[in-house]
């Protein structure tokens, strides 16, 4: 009886503790979400209100084995709710206005991405083993911190890439100080996709305990981990909902803290395509979709490299050309 009440007291203070992070209405508001309902949902990534508006009926009921009427409720209640999330377009702008874009080196890399990597959302690269998706990695590490000395980086590596000697070399490049750059980027080695998404749940602490500021998160590389651990197709509705949660926290870290998160991503070959590429980015449309900005990076002629911009909101596609060398990112003359 005794536990009982301290196990209320406690589910209350948790849903009071969610509530005054929001304001808003929480997944704990929706019709017949109990705490254990609550916390499967929660474990697969369907953490606001908006994952469950966007949901299918199925997708809750694979989640959480909840009943079909159950499920269609809980979406219909999360969508009406959510009604008063609507800004103007005159307040988007205004908040368009706070996007930094964070150079590259490359004027036509810069220009494919409307000016440099964007604070506020994703920019994925995706592409075969040394097109240069960990170069560009390090140098946006270094970039980002030339138009603002107290930005820092964090840099996720889960392929034990990272190189702090590159580091060094990209940052003289750039003409920065190369200890003050190494200083300001945080680097975190994942062991596996479970540590891979604790870390990026952790950059939060970085800018609300450190009090530093984050201006780029790197995720080098998003899916290596996902694709080693689930293997088979059994496991594959597995990994994708542990990639949507993945995603969902590095798109809420973007819009909240008005930061630039850049992840990459391999490709695989595509067995049923005889026209056109045979490639395809890991992760499929989770990825893709969680993804403002998605670049295909292949080698071009003589050692450069091509950059392909694909479903942008606001750019064109189109191609860009540039090579990595010792200073950074350059375009081919
Ligand atoms: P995977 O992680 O294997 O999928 O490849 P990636 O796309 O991350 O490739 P990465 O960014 O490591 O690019 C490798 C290429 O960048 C090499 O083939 C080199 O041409 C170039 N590169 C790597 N390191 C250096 C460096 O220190 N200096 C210079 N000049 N070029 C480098
Ligand atoms: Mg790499």
């Amino acid at each position: 009886m005794e536990q009982e009440l301290i196990e209320v007291q406690e589910t209350k203070k948790k849903r009071k503790e969610i509530k005054m992070e929001k304001e808003e209405k929480t997944i704990y508001d929706l019709p017949g979400v109990g705490a254990a309902t609550a916390e499967k949902l929660i474990a697969v990534g369907y953490s606001d209100l908006m994952s469950i508006a966007v949901a299918s009926p199925a997708e809750l009921i694979e989640a959480t084995g909840m009943g079909d009427a159950l499920a269609k409720k809980m979406i219909a209640v999360a969508r009406s709710s959510l009604e008063m999330g609507f800004e103007s377009g005159e307040e988007l702008l205004k908040r368009r206005e706070r996007v930094i874009r964070i150079p590259t080196g490359s004027k036509s890399f810069d220009t494919l991405i409307g000016g440099g990597l964007e604070t506020g959302a994703i920019t994925e690269c995706f592409g075969e083993f040394g097109s240069g998706k960990t170069q560009i990695g390090h140098v946006l590490a270094v970039k980002s911190q030339a138009a603002d000395k107290d930005a820092v980086a964090v840099y996720i590596d889960t392929e034990n890439t990272f190189r702090p000697e590159r580091i060094q070399q990209l940052a003289k490049g750039a003409g920065l100080d190369e200890e003050q750059v190494l200083k300001n980027i945080k680097v975190a080695r994942a062991y596996n996709s479970d540590h891979q998404m604790l870390l990026a749940e952790k950059v939060e602490d970085l800018i609300k305990k450190q009090g530093l500021n984050v201006k780029l998160v790197v995720i080098d590389s998003l899916t290596a981990h996902f694709r080693a651990e689930f293997i088979g197709r059994g496991t594959l509705a597995d990994r994708q909902q542990k990639l949507n949660k993945h995603m969902h926290v590095l798109a809420k870290l973007a819009d909240m803290y008005n930061l630039a998160v850049y992840v990459t991503n391999q490709v695989m070959a595509k067995p049923d395509m005889f026209f056109g590429d045979p490639t395809q980015a890991i992760g499929g449309h989770i990825v893709a979709h969680a993804s403002t900005f998605r670049l295909y990076l292949r080698k071009g002629k003589k050692g450069t490299r091509v950059a392909k911009l694909i479903d942008s909101p606001s750019m064109p596609e189109g191609e860009a050309n540039f090579y990595v060398d010792e200073t950074g990112v350059k375009d081919v003359e």
